[in-house]
């Protein structure tokens, strides 16, 4: 018998369709359609109030959506928060979720309770049950945060840590769920931009552990390194969808969303600051 090694096929991680999702009058999110399959990174874009978190919350369970379905690897998800962080999607929030007087460690240990067969109340009451259980949750808990750069940390409060250090133990502890699609609601936010560097490569690093990732931010330029496919949100209606490349460059996108030439395009500010030293010196030797 020989044994033939072929890629792992494509799948459809996140199938999303016809999500609508109305608040009275407002129509937050459209008639949505949305793939992640696996190995990808897909941006969400749009500006202020297009409905991205909406459209989160409609995969999330934690809204409702008016109309649609939301499939994780085939299989219709219940818009219940717990049911579908059971199926394999985890997600981190615009404005940071932690439990603030919780350690670091802490945070991510109560992130693998959907893993552990004893559940929260019993990681927070420390029934026997979970003691059996803790030492292994506490050492992938640690393998996270070693992952994310936070090991050093561990016995520190949540609250004490500084900003991008909160954004990125949300980040591990939705990695404690063991998700098989990963959602995140501007990680960079807040960031300098040596941190958000850093976060592209935790992304990128989380990519190539086999998890999807869906991601929405305002930083393009971070959305066009990072990303495979872009989909762009306006008023509610995903109006692009594409490589890239291709939305970067898209009409309807830097009319509708950045209003005025790209100015986000990588490199665009590097190449104005050299033409302007350029230019300057230039004038520097005329005077000479
Ligand atoms: N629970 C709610 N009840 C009523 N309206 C809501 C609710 N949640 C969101 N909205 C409205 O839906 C629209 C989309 O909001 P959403 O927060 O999804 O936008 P967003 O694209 O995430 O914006 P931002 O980039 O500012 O985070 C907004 O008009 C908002 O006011
Ligand atoms: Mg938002």
């Amino acid at each position: 018998m020989t044994t033939t090694t072929t890629a792992p096929a494509t799948t459809t991680v996140l199938d999303a369709s016809g999500v609508t999702m109305r608040f009275g009058g407002l129509t937050a999110v459209r008639d949505v359609d949305l793939t992640v399959n696996t190995g990808e990174i897909v941006g969400l874009i749009g500006p202020n109030g297009a409905g991205k978190t909406t459209f989160f919350n409609c995969l999330t369970g934690l809204y409702v959506p008016t109309e649609g379905k939301v499939a994780y690897k085939g299989t219709v998800l219940p818009p219940k928060p717990h049911l579908v962080t059971q199926a394999g999607i985890a997600r981190t929030f615009q404005n940071i979720r932690l439990f603030a007087n919780m350690t670091v460690l802490e945070n991510v240990l109560v992130g693998r309770h959907t893993r552990t067969k004893e559940g929260l109340w019993s990681a927070l009451l420390r029934l026997p049950g979970f003691r059996r259980a803790e030492e292994t949750s506490r050492e992938r808990a640690m393998e996270l945060l070693e992952f994310t750069g936070l090991a050093a940390k561990a016995d520190h409060l949540a609250r004490n840590l500084p900003y991008g250090e909160q954004r990125k133990l949300e980040i591990a502890r939705a990695l404690a769920s063991e998700p098989g699609l990963l959602l995140l609601d501007e990680p960079t936010a807040g960031m300098n931009p040596q941190e958000t560097r850093a976060a592209e490569e935790l992304i990128f690093a989380i990519r190539d552990k086999g998890i999807a990732v869906l991601v929405i931010e305002h930083d393009i330029r971070f959305i066009m390194n990072l990303c495979d496919r872009v989909a762009v949100l306006v008023q509610g209606e995903k109006i692009v969808e594409g490589p890239a490349e291709v939305v970067q460059a898209d009409e309807r996108v830097i009319a509708a969303y950045l209003g005025t030439p790209f100015e986000g395009e990588p490199g665009a500010a590097e190449a104005a600051e050299v033409e302007a030293a350029e230019a300057h010196s230039t004038t520097e030797g005329d005077d000479k």
